[in-house]
């Protein structure tokens, strides 16, 4: 049965505090990848899920930054690259880390693990450090327009998105060596180019050599990623009034960044990047834009026209979300997100059109549970066909299933409240699922 394999996956991937994406492609502690297997874990584990955000919170760095990878001491270097040699960071605890960061989406994670199985004194103790990851992007990454800026592509999240391929080109190579790991585990026509990679580790060891300060030849504002954070802010305000605290400063930035996006970020049906270098607008047909739809306060002539594109340029009524748009010619339906279908990704789309459009809601929600019914947990699918391709035994793919399954149901048919978390609770907790280390 669906919902046990994904557990299984889950159990397997545990690593003691934490998930690893996937045991060989990813096999360290991934930062948005630890929110969803967070969300999902929530759904049969609470215990774990906190353990999982607690534990990433642990490698948070003294300016509030959450590193977007915290490295398994045990995990030889050469597992993975770049591993922590190339990054030369280490967190106040002692994790070493990455020095780039990933889309804000934990303490949308957080909010979902306290709602599965309320706890005070979680939400007393993630709360600051939330507020912390927030701060950080506020002081070091705030553009005079008021968004939020990234420095490199994995910050993003949609690594090899087509959108990256203007502002990424003007990135000179030759500099840093690369020694590609990756194509042990997936084929080279589901992953970026040699060029690709090139460009990614120039511009990590150029940010790396100015302290993890300063953007070098990359940097745009995103729309999926400054929705996270407005959307991090409004959870916030929920998680505030929880512990005791003011909501307000929460709800006037997460308005500030709305009004922002609104501003910079729309145009034609979509939002879209922006390069901050150049100042111009990047158009493209990345399903990124479509996840503002998860801010509430989106002027309702926007929401309309979202809608339209989802429908007609991501063919949105089929129940699958393609990353790309499939008439852009840049689209390419298995490698890594240039067009496969994700899960996270629908899944924040899903978010967005659940109150709003319950009739478009449902299909989608039907897609992704057929995906990984007809494929397993793979990391995407081919839009079309629902082939699975990167790894296998993904986390956020079966963590977002256990979501999925526990609001929507696996049939169309909404499960009574807990009935999920009934089934499958108890699966795992005989492990021990060990100590976080947090400062
Ligand atoms: N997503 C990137 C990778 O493929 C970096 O985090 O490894």
């Amino acid at each position: 049965m669906i919902l046990r394999d994904a557990v299984r996956v889950l159990v397997a991937n545990w690593d003691g505090s934490y998930t690893v994406p996937s045991r060989r492609l990813y096999p360290h502690q991934w930062s948005w990848d630890s929110a969803f297997i967070a969300i999902g874990n929530a759904r049969w584990s609470p215990r774990r899920a906190r353990s999982e955000l607690l534990a990433l919170f642990g490698a948070q760095w003294r300016d509030g930054r959450v590193p977007h990878i915290a490295f398994n001491p045990k995990v030889p270097e050469g597992s993975y690259f770049p591993g922590p040699e190339f990054w030369e960071a280490r967190a106040p605890s002692g994790w070493k880390t990455s020095g780039i960061v990933q889309p804000p989406v934990h303490a949308l994670a957080a909010w979902q693990v306290h709602l599965a199985e309320p706890n005070p004194a979680f939400l007393r103790r993630i709360y600051p450090r939330l507020v912390a990851q927030q701060q950080y992007l506020r002081t070091a990454r705030r553009s005079p327009e008021g968004l939020i800026s990234i420095v490199h592509p994995w910050e993003s999240g949609m690594d090899n998105s087509p959108a990256w391929d203007v502002p990424l080109a003007a990135v000179e190579t030759g500099s840093a060596g690369v020694t590609r790991r990756d194509l042990t585990h997936v084929s080279a026509d589901e992953r970026p180019t040699d060029l690709d990679y090139e460009r990614y580790t120039e511009l990590a060891r150029a940010y790396r050599d100015t302290g993890y300060r300063r953007a070098g030849a990359f940097c745009v504002e995103d729309p999926l990623f400054n929705a996270a954070y407005g959307v991090a802010e409004l959870t916030l305000a929920k998680i505030a009034k929880a512990c005791g605290g003011d909501p307000e400063p929460h709800h006037r930035e997460a308005a500030a960044v709305t009004a922002a996006m609104v501003e910079h970020l729309y145009d034609d049906g979509l939002f879209h990047p922006r390069d901050v270098l150049t100042g111009c607008p990047i158009r493209s047909n990345s399903a990124a834009g479509l996840v503002p739809l998860m801010l509430p306060d989106l002027p309702r002539d926007i929401v309309n026209a979202l809608i339209g594109t989802a429908l007609d340029r991501f063919g949105l009524k089929d129940g699958v979300l393609p990353s790309f748009a499939p008439a852009a010619p840049e689209f390419d339906p298995v490698r890594y997100w240039r067009g496969p279908s994700w899960i996270n990704l629908t899944w924040l789309v899903w978010q967005g059109l659940r109150h709003r459009r319950p009739d478009l809601a449902a299909p989608l929600a039907d897609g992704m549970i057929r995906a990984v019914t007809e494929s397993g947990f793979r990391e995407y699918f081919d839009p079309f066909s629902l082939e699975g391709h990167g790894c296998h035994d993904f986390s956020w793919s079966a963590a977002l299933i256990l979501d999925v399954a526990a609001e929507h149901g696996l049939d169309g048919v909404p499960p009574a409240r807990g009935e999920i978390s009934q089934e499958l609770g108890g699966l795992g907790e005989a492990d021990d699922i060990g100590d976080h280390v947090l400062t």
